[in-house]
């Protein structure tokens, strides 16, 4: 049996990295999926790659920043898989770094429409869609730049994150009454894509392995599975919470 048999889930951000493992997961666990991202070529090839695993998936052109993309990306979920059990809001970008007094306005707000606006929709258009279901759950992919680490943390990057973890708690106490859990991941750095452009620079990457008590970076399973734990009924009393996932380094 499948922990997410049964269930409808929508994964913006699922193209690539954390998305795409977790839309591969939850097909695995016997959920169908919808696969939001604004890649096309490489959504509709997971989709293919879902299939031919005998899973249910299906790739939808989702831009998190734009209200109309998530209206279809709901009605997706119900019309093709008649309900929506599960929202992952996992898309976010991560800006070029630079000291705060350097960041323009525009490079602020775009990140803020990503990172801090798309999972302000995605809550807004999966709630009633939820309702309707029954209930829910909301798992919100934040960082640990939401909590600390403000040393080494580029600011725009931090504020989005922490405008997540905030708003998930939030969410979760205003839905507790809809049967609606909402609670937020947040990873230290792990081995993705995204990753990779911010660490490719030696000095940096040794600077943040220095910080991690495991001396490691993260492996994407290891997210995936904090993030199937908190959208699977396994945790029924659990909300409002946030879930660290980073080799120790907040616990320093
Ligand atoms: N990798 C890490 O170390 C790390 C650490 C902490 C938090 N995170 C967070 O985890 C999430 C996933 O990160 P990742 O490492 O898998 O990144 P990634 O860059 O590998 O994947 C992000 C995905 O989001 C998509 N995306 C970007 N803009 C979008 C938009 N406007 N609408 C829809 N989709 C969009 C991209 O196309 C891509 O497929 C992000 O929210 C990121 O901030 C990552």
């Amino acid at each position: 049996m499948g922990k997410l048999d049964g269930k409808v889930a929508l994964i913006s951000g699922a193209a690539g990295g954390f998305g795409a493992e977790l839309v591969r997961v939850f097909a695995r666990e016997g959920a169908a999926v919808v696969a939001g991202d604004i890649v096309g070529e490489s959504g509709e090839q997971l989709e293919r790659e879902v299939h031919t695993a005998g899973g249910r998936a299906k790739y939808c052109h989702l831009d998190v920043t734009l209200e109309k993309d998530w209206g279809n990306a709901v009605q997706e979920a119900i019309s093709r898989f008649g309900k929506l059990d599960i929202l992952v809001n996992n898309a976010g970008i991560v800006p070029r770094n630079a000291p705060i007094e350097e960041r323009t306005v525009e490079e602020w707000d775009r990140v803020m429409a990503v990172n801090a606006r798309g999972v302000f929709l995605g809550t807004r258009f999966a709630i009633p869609a939820m309702r309707e279901a029954g209930g829910g759950s909301i798992v919100n992919v934040s960082s640990v730049a939401a909590i600390g680490q403000s040393q080494i943390m580029e600011a725009a990057y931090a504020a989005s994150k922490g405008a997540v973890r905030i708003f998930s708690k939030v969410t979760a106490a205003q839905h507790a009454k809809d049967a609606i859990r909402c609670n937020s991941v947040h990873p230290g750095p792990i081995d993705t894509g995204l990753l990779r452009g911010v660490l490719s620079n030696p000095e940096i990457l040794n600077r943040r392995l220095g910080r991690i008590p495991l001396g490691r970076l993260g492996k994407i399973k290891e997210v995936v599975a904090g993030v199937l734990y908190l959208a699977s009924d396994e945790a029924s009393y659990t909300t409002g919470t946030e879930l660290v996932i980073d080799g120790g380094a907040l616990a320093q």
